[in-house]
């Protein structure tokens, strides 16, 4: 048994505008997108169900209402699918309701970054320790990457992040951990940076959007200090949690794909695609023309 309050909430940002996507996001949340058949905001919130999580909050913004709806009932839709006997369409639909009552929304009224939106869940978090989800990040891997940030907390309690190593040339994408003490599985985190110039990078240890976090962190956010972009830096908060709660990176066993990016979420495309036994032969058969 484990000494640490159990992990059972988790917040999802999902207030960005998806500028990226335009024109496909002028009218649908950047979240709502499927890879294969299936939104991204699906795969996180199934990631998150697999890791134990049973409270959910979504910090929305102007316009990203359906995703609220996406997670209720659709009674006409089923009434019809019951009517027609499409009990396999039926059965899809299942994952994409909650439980009552178990979903809250709030809203991000500004983009003030990733930092702010967080300090956004407040109420939510409580004094409880809370998982954090990118949607845009999907991590293909047997078991769910959250699974295995709580497999590490159960035994850690405080902090813990999932990380990976990228290119030198790339960490001014990301949050980049300073490292100490590092077995190759878990790492323990002495510093954190956000998107540091390749120069200046103490490490090429990236996160990803992937966090469990203790409830302190907001007390540290609440001053809504800017930082890098001018943004309210979820990072900067994390980095003055070292040393006063445990923190640890973990290298999960899986592969992170960038939604966020096109190329990114063309790849996810074609991996979940290729995972799926309906799917696989048929996209392995026209991949062939180009390559
Ligand atoms: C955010 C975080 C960054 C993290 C990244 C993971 O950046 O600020 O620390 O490494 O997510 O995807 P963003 O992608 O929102 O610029």
């Amino acid at each position: 048994m484990s000494q640490h309050v159990p992990l059972r909430k988790a917040v999802f940002p999902v207030a960005g505008l998806g500028t990226r996507f335009l024109p496909a996001t002028k009218v649908m949340p950047k979240e709502m997108l499927p890879v294969v058949d299936k939104p991204l905001i699906q795969y996180a919130i199934d990631e998150a169900r697999a890791a134990g999580i049973e409270e959910f909050c979504l910090v929305t913004g102007r316009g990203k209402d359906s995703l609220i709806d996406y997670f209720d009932t659709a009674y006409e839709l089923e009434d019809t699918l019951k009517k027609r006997d499409k009990a396999e369409c039926l059965d899809i639909l299942k994952p994409s309701v909650v439980e009552p009552g178990s979903l809250v929304a709030v809203r991000q009224q500004v983009p003030l970054g990733l930092g702010h939106a967080i300090w956004c869940a407040r109420d939510f978090v409580g004094n409880d320790p809370f998982a954090v989800l990118l949607p845009d990040d999907i991590v293909q891997s047997s078991v769910g990457c959250l699974q295995q940030l709580v497999a590490v907390y159960n035994q850690t309690g405080g902090n813990v992040l999932a990380v990976s190593e990228i290119p030198r040339e790339h960490t001014n994408r990301y949050g980049i951990l300073d490292i100490g003490a590092d077995d190759g599985h878990l790492v323990e985190v002495k510093g954190l940076v956000e998107k540091p110039d390749p120069k200046e990078a103490p490490s090429c240890l990236s996160i990803i959007g992937r966090y469990i976090l203790t409830a302190d962190i907001m007390s540290h956010l609440a001053k809504l200090e800017r930082g890098t972009g001018g943004e309210v830096q979820l990072t900067d908060a994390m980095a003055k949690l070292i040393g006063k709660v445990p923190f640890h990176g973990v290298r999960y066993k899986g592969r992170r794909y960038d939604c966020g990016d096109k190329v990114g979420f063309l790849e996810a495309q074609i991996a979940f695609a290729l995972d799926r036994a309906d799917l696989a032969d048929g996209v392995r058969q026209f991949l062939k023309q180009y390559i």
